[in-house]
């Protein structure tokens, strides 16, 4: 667990709204007492409210086969329509959807009649390619429009598409294309990251080379007018697009219908596929987009800074924003290029009213110094909101003061990508913020903490966080693979009364409000982003020279957790090469097979694994050596000098 829980303890700053924030506030209390009445009827009113369904649905929840849940069912909608055709309708057309700004400096505002008409087109190409409702279209772009054209225009036929992030290598990308059977997948010649064109389709070419006999199309767009390699089946996206009919209707989907397939580490080595659908994904999204941002979509200039690759750019780049008419910021680049200045400099700009971004990423701010987001004019911020891990009481207060004025709000927001939409948050109308603490279910939805037992921990002690009650933009399941659904989320605590399991630790405070402590498992959390310890093994082990890896996530100050492994190489390399030299190759290797996030930060070359008497590894151990702690209890391993030996051969971190 990655937040010192003694700290958290001593936390005692309270900040109620301000009377004009909650006078404007668009979600209110009313919300808690209507969903407090009736949950299902409260979900139903809302999926009549913030959706526009081609065929009204006349049952709100069938759960009748838990953990497999259907919301909405005998209702149809069209995703895409609800995200663009019907705010042009309203007469909204000419409001500007995205602000796109490249990381070049090149920028593109995109109003709705704008966006319509484009995803109109390529849902029109999708089409002349063959491409049907229910078929998986991989998705491997960086942050530019035709991202959010391409995942709406695939979203309008009623095909469902497969995000790969851009920053993954081609090996984790043929690995899911393969899972899904992708039969298109559309990239671009590369994008712009830190100054520079980065390829992005010679990894396509690289995944699609060998076995491949699903995808018949690559629809490549020109970002960067790099040099491309060409086959048979590739397109120019533009060309494409320019040769198809404007028109486009949209037709009405069953709202169980899948929408997108979202591939995410968990505790093997090998990503789930999470299978997210159409009505109550698009209900919980557009629900707490509107009540938790506090969106005013006349008003307000939104920006989410998550890359689409992730479950926050799915439901909160696109389909949360979209839904509900908002104005937004499309960013490509990272936050410092050219200049540490860079975020700061787009709020200004676009006169940003509602900023959602990851505790990693204002740590980072928080070293660079106060001086920099000062030298812009910020005053245009009016609420903050936080994703991806806990964050810590002193991040949180740096954020509220130093980029909110002292006055905007924060809203940490806990949910993950298998839950779809945002689970735990204040409402910045009603709740007393407190930093560090996530708080309180959202209207709607019914968490707990349970021991180990499935008992309530109650007031003032630490557990398990569960989700009692099916929620509207659950996952489906695991592509393909049920069972793993069931086995991993829903029989923690017994299969006669199924409860959602996170994986993740809670404790509960006083009033019974809730503070997020990082995963239980094995999954690792590194600057918001999930990865898997035993994926990063798998791959570590998969090289010539390595005999055993163990890898586990070490608090890193700035990253929330990092990546460090224990390997033992086999004896022959050992003599040939110095640690040094080992350790990069390592790290190299990680970073080819699974893409740079995964690259170890440090790499510890030892003799042996602490390993109980049954052979499993005792990643606690590793990580009191990772994290520099005394080394805890040492009863359970087979052979208790392991850890004297591991400790006499480490050598200094590179
Ligand atoms: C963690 C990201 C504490 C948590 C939306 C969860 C958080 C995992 C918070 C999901 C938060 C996310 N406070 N922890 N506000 N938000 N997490 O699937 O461990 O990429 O299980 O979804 O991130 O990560 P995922």
């Amino acid at each position: 667990m990655s937040v010192k829980i003694d700290n958290l303890l001593h936390e005692t700053r309270r900040f109620p709204p301000t009377p004009e924030f909650a006078a404007q506030a668009v979600g209110t209390a009313q919300l808690y007492r209507d969903a407090a009445e009736d949950r299902l009827e409260f979900w139903a009113d809302q999926a009549r409210e913030l959706v526009h369904w081609h065929k009204p649905f006349t049952k709100t929840l069938d759960w009748t086969n838990p953990p497999f849940a259907k919301w909405f069912e005998d209702g149809e909608l069209n995703v895409a329509w609800n995200c663009l055709d019907r705010h042009v309708l309203a007469g909204n057309g000419d409001r500007v959807a995205l602000h796109f700004e490249g990381e070049p400096g090149d920028s593109r505002d995109i109003t709705y009649a704008e966006l319509t008409a484009e995803v109109k087109r390529a849902a029109n190409v999708l089409g002349r390619l063959g491409v049907n409702a229910g078929d998986r279209v991989a998705i491997y772009l960086p942050m530019i429009p035709e991202a959010v054209i391409a995942m709406l225009a695939v979203a309008r036929i009623g095909a469902v598409h497969s995000v790969i992030f851009g920053g993954f290598s081609a090996e984790s990308l043929r690995s899911r294309i393969d899972d899904a059977n992708a039969v298109l997948v559309i990239t671009a010649d590369g994008g712009y990251r830190k100054g520079k064109a980065s390829a992005l389709k010679p990894a396509v070419d690289e995944a699609l080379a060998g076995n491949n006999t699903t995808v018949r199309n690559v629809l490549v767009v020109k970002r960067t007018n790099g040099e491309v390699d060409w086959t048979e089946r590739d397109l120019w996206w533009h060309d494409e697009l320019a040769s198809v009919d404007a028109e486009h209707e949209a037709v009405g989907f069953p709202a169980e219908n899948p929408l997108f397939i979202l591939y995410t580490s968990g505790t093997t080595g090998k990503p789930k596929g999470i299978l997210h659908t159409s009505g109550g994904y698009l209900t919980q999204v557009a629900f707490t987009h509107k009540n938790v941002f506090d969106l005013h979509p006349e008003t307000d200039v939104y920006w989410c800074t998550a890359d689409v690759g992730w479950i926050t750019g799915h439901s909160y780049v696109v389909y949360g924003p979209l839904a509900n008419g908002a104005t937004q910021v499309l960013f490509e680049g990272t936050p410092d290029t050219p200049h540490p200045g860079r975020w700061w400099e787009i709020v200004e700009k676009y006169k940003v009213s509602i900023l959602y971004t990851a505790p990693t990423a204002i740590r980072t701010f928080m070293k660079l110094g106060r001086q920099i987001p000062q030298g812009f004019n910020l005053t245009s911020l009016r609420l903050l909101g936080s994703v991806g891990e806990p964050i810590n009481p002193e991040a949180w207060m740096w954020y509220r003061e130093v980029i909110g004025g002292n006055v905007a709000p924060v809203v940490d927001t806990w949910w993950q990508t298998e839950t779809g939409a945002i689970m735990i948050s204040a409402l910045p109308g009603v709740t007393t913020t407190k930093p560090g603490s996530a708080q309180v279910p959202i209207p709607g939805i019914v968490i707990d903490v349970l021991d180990d037992e499935g008992n309530h921990v109650g007031r003032d002690n630490g557990g398990l966080l569960v989700v009692t009650e099916p929620w509207p933009s659950m996952l489906r399941g695991i592509w393909g693979d049920p069972e793993r659904f069931k086995e991993t989320y829903w029989e923690k605590f017994g299969s006669e009364n199924p409860r959602y399991f996170a994986g993740d630790g809670a404790r509960l405070d006083r009033d019974g409000e809730i503070w997020l402590l990082g995963r239980v498992d094995d999954v690792m959390n590194v600057s918001g982003h999930r990865l898997s310890t035993a994926e990063i093994e798998s791959s570590l082990v998969a090289h010539p020279m390595t005999a055993e890896a163990a890898v586990v996530g070490a608090h890193d100050d700035t990253t929330g957790q990092a990546v460090v492994a224990f390997v033992i190489i086999k004896y022959s390399h050992l003599e040939e090469s110095s640690h040094a030299d080992l350790t990069a190759v390592l790290r190299a290797h990680v970073s080819q097979q699974i893409g740079a996030i995964a690259r170890p930060r440090q790499i510890f070359i030892v003799s042996e694994l602490p390993k109980t008497r049954s052979g499993k590894i005792i990643r606690r151990l590793l990580q009191d050596v990772a994290e520099g702690r005394e080394i805890g209890d040492t009863t359970t391993l087979a052979d208790t000098s392991v850890m004297t030996a591991i400790m006499s051969t480490l050598k200094q971190p590179p």
